[in-house]
């Protein structure tokens, strides 16, 4: 059989590592996917560049449209990035009868419903594996391997920057703004690191498992999203201490009340395995009721890592393209028609543990003042621990870790405890989460 024609938009680091991919492992490709798969086209702004890795075999062109419009392209990988040009051309791509596969977490975060719609009335496939978690097999998992569960919860360390910056300041005591530029000499940050920091980044991915996971709509405007940049090496000893880590988590969760949907800096117990996660790797653990925890661990992003899911996706399109729409594996593992409108949860309404952290003058009565705020408000005290003050100073460090509470329980308490004359500026506040397999 001929081999199957692939346009590529794009060849940065993921399609460079794409084509060499593809290249490198062909026959064992075609022999999983029944035939060959061919990039017969490439659209890229620097000619020279893409030229270098193609060579000569391969038609390259400056406009992109070339490539969606294409008569002998059956697949296009975009990988060019953005919300704006991205999906202009792939919807483009989606018309002329193309199925698509894309690495952008923004783009579907954003659009996934309008695309995937266009997609379904087109009969053809949009696939993303490499959008979340980069050389992770992650979305096939929740697609396939653990379609017969209930989807309790998903927690993952989905951003290899942040990661990389919260292991460099535990390891290294090192400050965030050092580490953050270390991050950025090495490449690792995305082209705009506030997305990276800012939580932004794993705002995207979290929002794609969770429709996933759920079979909701992509909803990436519901998502609480808290980055990394106000975190202090001393939240991170002390947490240490108590025999936690902080790590910038993913979070979505099924309650009776709603779905949760949320990233921040998480308080973790070290023993667990995805606390000990390094550097820029990512991991994601998933409950299903059946299953109970499974965890994923891997790359989550770089140029050959994100090509083993491009490639795999080329595989499955190959392998599916002939199939009819209705018998292929749905978009968002639910059936389009029976997408739930379950709600996602106000950050105010999701129930989680804290660490709270404040300065006080030492004197009598203080905790005591403090305990009664947090009592009346039904917030249980897990442990507290009072730091030795500094030698001549008359002010400590309280550090108090709740059980279960309502966020807007710790929020009130919060503006009551810093109005209280004894506490100095104000309390820090990070969540804290067990991950145990019992719930
Ligand atoms: N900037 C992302 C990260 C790359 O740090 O994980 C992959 O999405």
């Amino acid at each position: 059989m001929k081999p199957i024609n692939v346009g590529l938009l794009g060849i940065g680091t993921v399609g460079g590592g794409t084509f060499a991919v593809l290249k490198r492992n062909q026959e064992e490709i075609a022999r999983r996917a029944g035939r060959g798969i061919v990039i017969n086209i490439i659209a890229d702004r620097d000619i020279e560049k893409a030229r270098k890795i193609a060579g000569e075999d391969t038609l390259i062109t400056s406009d992109a449209n070339d490539v969606v419009t294409h008569p002998d392209v059956s697949i296009v990988v975009e990988l060019i990035g953005g919300y704006t040009t991205a999906k202009e051309l792939t919807l483009k791509a989606i018309e002329n009868g193309k199925h698509v596969v894309t690495a952008n977490k923004a783009l579907l975060a954003l659009h996934g419903t309008e695309i995937f719609a266009a997609a379904q009335r087109k009969g053809v496939m949009v696939a993303f594996e490499a959008a979340v978690a980069g050389g992770i097999p992650i979305i096939k998992a929740l697609r396939e391997g653990l379609t017969a569960n209930r989807i309790e919860w998903i927690a993952g360390i989905i951003n290899g920057t942040s990661n990389f910056i919260l292991s460099e300041m535990r390891n290294k005591g090192l400050g965030f703004d050092a580490v953050l530029k270390q991050a950025q000499k090495l490449g690792y940050a995305e082209a705009d690191p506030a997305f990276d920091i800012g939580g932004i980044d794993a705002a995207h991915k979290i929002t794609i498992m969770a429709a996933i996971a759920f079979g909701i709509p992509m909803q990436f405007d519901k998502v609480y999203t808290e980055g990394i940049a106000k975190l202090t090496g001393e939240d991170i000893r002390y947490a240490e201490e108590l025999g936690y880590r902080i790590k910038l988590l993913g979070i979505t969760k099924r309650t009776p009340k709603g779905i949760e949907l949320r990233v921040h800096p998480t308080l973790i117990p070290s023993q667990r395995l995805i606390a000990n996660v390094e550097g820029v790797m990512n991991a994601i653990v998933v409950k299903g009721d059946a299953v109970g925890p499974t965890l994923y661990y891997g790359a989550g992003a770089g140029a050959e890592p994100t090509a083993s899911s491009v490639v795999a996706d080329l595989v499955d399109v190959t392998r599916m393209h002939t199939a009819d729409p209705k018998n292929r594996v749905p978009h968002l593992a639910f059936q389009p028609d029976l997408l739930s409108d379950i709600p996602i949860l106000p950050m105010e309404e999701v129930e989680t543990s804290y660490y709270l952290r404040l300065r006080v003058m030492d004197k009598p009565g203080v905790l005591a003042d403090i305990s009664r705020i947090l009592a009346d408000l039904d917030i249980s005290i897990g442990a507290m621990v009072q730091k030795e003050p500094n030698q001549g100073e008359d002010q400590v460090d309280i550090i108090i870790l709740t059980h279960l509470t309502v966020e807007k329980n710790i929020n009130s308490a919060i503006i009551k405890i810093e109005d209280l004359p004894a506490v100095i500026g104000r309390v820090t506040r990070i969540r804290l989460e067990e991950l145990s397999s019992n719930h």
